[in-house]
């Protein structure tokens, strides 16, 4: 077996092992919720449960196992805060009056299979969920240290990170914009939620140091800005089934993507820039990168 294939196997079962322990504890999180409101816990779990890769936890995961002393709750709860705040922003992207879209993880939107009314109330819930995990006494964290956690997840969610970054690309839709205006896009409405993750990650080691900390962010920058730069490629290669949402919506909506402003490929030779750096920040750190370094060639290399 190639070294390069070896470690697409070793990352595939790395991934597979993650995914199941965060498939592990959102269901448990859906599961405590009171039978109150049926519809609205079924339209959550639809959303936060049916598919999914899952990198932003396993991101976290993958951080926080640099690092000896990490704590396993806490490693829990901030990956599954990541996720919730993912589903949810998943779910208002997909609605009419944002990208209006029938298909995400291969199956009927939530707007489609129950109704919009419905996902709103449930984004908005996952997005609530998300910080009351977050939050939980028992961590085993320092007060202070887990205030730090919730106040970066609630600036990458909001105005300064996906929320901002997902107005930019709703008015710059049909617009021909420059690449500064593109790159600040993709760092909000993608970039900051990565970049939350890998350091929420870092941060459930209570002896982090600091500048480990800034080099893992510097890894993490390029990765997300990686990571929607192969999502509007893919949006134009691959297929509908492969990719399990409808392909070609970004060209149908005028959206200012990559491939739009650089071609296809420049924005190959962009996402091979971006693995470029990406690699380069772990090399100033001095634990064993090797599942970071294959995250950041998947996440250029994926096919869906
Ligand atoms: C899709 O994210 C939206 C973007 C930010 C590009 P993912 O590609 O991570 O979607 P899932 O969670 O695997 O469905
Ligand atoms: C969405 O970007 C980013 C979010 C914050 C949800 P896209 O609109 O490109 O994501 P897809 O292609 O619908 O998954
Ligand atoms: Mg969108
Ligand atoms: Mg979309
Ligand atoms: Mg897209």
């Amino acid at each position: 077996m190639s070294e390069q294939s070896g470690q697409q196997v070793a990352m595939s079962q790395l991934q597979a092992q993650y995914q199941l322990r965060i498939d592990a504890v959102l269901s448990q999180a859906i599961a405590r919720l009171n039978p109150l409101a049926p519809k609205l816990k079924a339209a959550m779990e639809y959303g936060l449960l049916q598919g999914g890769k899952r990198v932003r936890p396993l991101l976290v995961y993958a951080c926080g196992d640099l690092f000896a002393q990490a704590n396993d709750t806490a490693l829990d709860a901030a990956a599954a805060a990541v996720e919730c705040i993912h589903a949810y922003s998943l779910i208002h992207d997909d609605l009419p009056a944002m990208d209006d879209d029938d298909l995400r993880r291969g199956q009927p939107t939530v707007h489609k299979a129950f109704d919009e009314a419905t996902a709103i109330i449930a984004g908005d819930a996952l997005q609530a969920l998300a910080f009351e995990l977050l939050s939980q006494t028992n961590l085993g964290l320092s007060a202070e240290r887990q205030l730090r956690m919730v106040q970066e997840l609630a600036v990458a969610a909001g105005f300064h990170g996906m929320c901002g970054g997902q107005a930019l690309d709703i008015q710059y839709e049909g617009q021909a914009i420059d690449s500064a205006a593109l790159e600040q896009l993709h760092r909000h409405k993608t970039g900051a939620l990565i970049l939350t993750a890998v350091r929420l990650g870092a941060l459930c080691t209570p002896d982090l140091q600091e500048p480990h900390l800034s080099s893992l962010s510097k890894y993490a920058q390029a990765i997300g800005l990686a990571f929607q730069v192969q999502d509007d490629i893919l949006d134009i290669t691959a297929d509908t089934q492969t990719l399990g949402k409808t392909q070609g919506k970004d060209i149908m909506q005028q959206k200012s993507t990559y491939p739009a402003l650089l071609g296809l490929d420049g924005a190959r030779q962009l996402a091979d820039q971006l693995l470029d750096q990406a690699l380069s920040a772990l090399a100033d750190i001095p634990y064993p990168t090797q599942t970071l370094e294959a995250f950041a060639h998947y996440i250029v290399k994926r096919d869906f």
